[in-house]
C-alpha cells in the first residue's frame, strides 16, 4: 500500500523539488500551499516532470478547519513542513507577522496530527539557528551561543524547540509519541536537471544566487558584492552551497529514517557538503555555466554576514547514508539551465 505523505508549501522552491523526488520514490502526495511566495505554476511542472498525480489544496497551515478537513478526508502517514515564511530582510522589518504566522502553522499542524494519530514529522529547518560567530563548522551539537540575526531565525529556533519539547512530551502518547526529524539546510541553489522547476523569489532576490542568475538573463543590472575584506583566502564570505535536488533526496531519506524507527524522538540532522566555496567561487561558476562573465561591483559588506560557515555532514551520513553528490558547478549550470529557460520564472506562464 503507497505511502501517503502530506507537503505544506510544496510548491516552494525546496518543497516543490522535494514533491517531485517524493513521487517518483512511489510515494502518494498531498499539497497544501497559500501560495503567498510560490506558484501553481511548480505544481504544473511537478506533474509534466514526474507523469504523475497529486493532491493540491490552497490555504494556510495556520487555518485549523482547513487542515483537519483535509485529514479527514485523507489517510495521511507522515508531514513534511515546509510552509513558512523566510524572507531575512522582511523578518526584520515584519517580526510579528513572521513569528505568528511561522510558529502557528507548526502548533496547528500538530494540533492536527495530533487528533488524527499522525506522528512523523520532518521539518525544513536551517543553519540559521547556529549563526556562532565563535564557530564556523557547525555539527549538530553546536550549541546555540548568540540568538539567530534575524527574526526568520529565531522562528525556525523556536519552532525547533516547540517540536522538541512535544517530542518529549506526553500528548502523543496514545499513539506512541512524536518522531521528529529536523533538517538544518545550509545554502540551497541550483534548479531541477529538466530546467522546469527552479528558484522563483518574489520581487528582487535577496540571495545570491537568484541574484546572479537574473543578472545573467538581463532582469538586474549588475551584482554587488557585499564585502571583499572578510579574513577568507579572496577575502569574500565562505558559504556551503547545497544544490536542491541533493536537498530534495535528503527529505526522502529523512522519511525512511523515522518510518524505520521506534519512539518518540526529536532528530536534528545538517543537510550540507561541509565544503565551503567563496562568493568570488560562485560567480566564477556561474560565468562558465553562462558562457560570459558576470558584471559586479564590491561595496560594502551586509550587515549580519558571517565570514564564514558551514555544516559538519557526517551524522547525515551515518544515520541517513545520505550525502551529497553535485558538485558547484552542476548547481551553477542547472540554475542558469532554469532561468534561461524562464526569465521571469513562473509568472506569465
Ligand atoms: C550568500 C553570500 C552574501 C547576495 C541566507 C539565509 C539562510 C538561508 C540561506 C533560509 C553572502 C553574498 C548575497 C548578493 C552578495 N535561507 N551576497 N550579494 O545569507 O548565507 O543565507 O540564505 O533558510 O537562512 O540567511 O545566503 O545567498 O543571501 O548570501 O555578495 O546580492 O553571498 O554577502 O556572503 P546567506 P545569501
Amino acid at each position: 500500500m503507497k505511502k501517503t505523505i502530506l507537503v505544506t508549501g510544496g510548491a516552494g522552491y525546496i518543497g516543490s523539488h522535494t514533491v517531485v523526488e517524493l513521487l517518483e520514490a512511489q510515494y502518494s502526495v498531498i499539497v497544501i500551499d497559500n501560495l503567498y511566495n510560490s506558484s501553481i505554476g511548480a505544481i504544473t511542472a511537478i506533474k509534466n516532470i514526474t507523469g504523475k498525480d497529486l493532491i493540491f489544496y490552497e490555504g494556510d497551515c495556520t487555518d485549523f478547519n482547513f487542515l483537519k478537513n483535509i485529514f479527514n478526508k485523507n489517510k495521511i502517514d507522515a508531514v513534511i513542513h515546509f510552509a513558512g515564511y523566510k524572507a531575512v530582510g522582511e523578518s526584520v522589518e515584519k517580526p510579528l507577522f513572521y513569528y505568528k504566522n511561522n510558529l502557528d502553522s507548526t502548533m496547528t499542524l500538530l494540533a492536527v496530527m495530533r487528533e488524527f494519530l499522525c506522528t512523523k514529522f520532518v521539518f525544513s529547518s536551517s543553519a540559521t539557528v547556529y549563526l556562532d560567530p565563535n564557530d564556523v563548522k557547525y555539527n549538530e551539537t553546536t550549541t546555540q551561543t548568540n540568538r539567530p540575526f534575524s527574526p526568520y531565525g529565531s522562528t525556525k529556533l523556536v519552532q525547533e524547540y516547540i517540536l522538541e519539547d512535544v517530542a518529549k512530551g506526553f500528548e502523543f502518547e496514545k499513539v506512541g509519541g512524536l518522531q521528529v526529524v529536523s533538517l538544518r539546510y545550509f545554502n540551497p541553489i541550483g534548479a531541477h536537471f529538466s530546467g522546469e522547476l527552479g528558484e522563483d523569489p518574489n520581487g528582487v532576490p535577496n540571495n545570491l544566487a537568484p541574484y546572479i542568475t537574473q543578472v545573467a538573463v538581463g532582469r538586474l543590472r549588475t551584482l554587488q558584492v557585499f564585502g571583499d575584506d572578510y579574513p577568507t583566502p579572496d577575502g569574500t564570505c565562505l558559504r556551503d552551497y547545497i544544490h536542491v535536488v541533493d536537498l530534495a533526496k535528503g527529505h526522502l531519506s529523512g522519511l525512511e529514517y523515522i518510518f524505520a524507527k521506534e519512539g518518540k524522538f526529536f532528530d536534528p540532522i545538517n543537510l550540507g557538503t561541509g565544503a565551503p566555496v567563496s562568493v568570488f567561487q560562485v560567480i566564477e561558476s556561474f560565468s562558465k555555466a553562462v558562457g560570459k562573465s558576470i558584471p559586479y561591483e564590491v561595496v560594502g559588506r551586509r550587515s549580519g554576514d558571517l565570514a564564514e560557515f558551514y555544516a559538519d555532514p557526517v551524522k547525515a551520513k551515518k544515520v541517513l547514508d545520505w550525502q551529497t553528490t553535485l558538485d558547484l558547478d552542476k548547481m551553477t549550470a542547472d540554475s542558469w539551465n532554469w532561468q534561461k529557460r524562464h526569465p521571469n520564472g513562473f509568472k506569465n506562464l
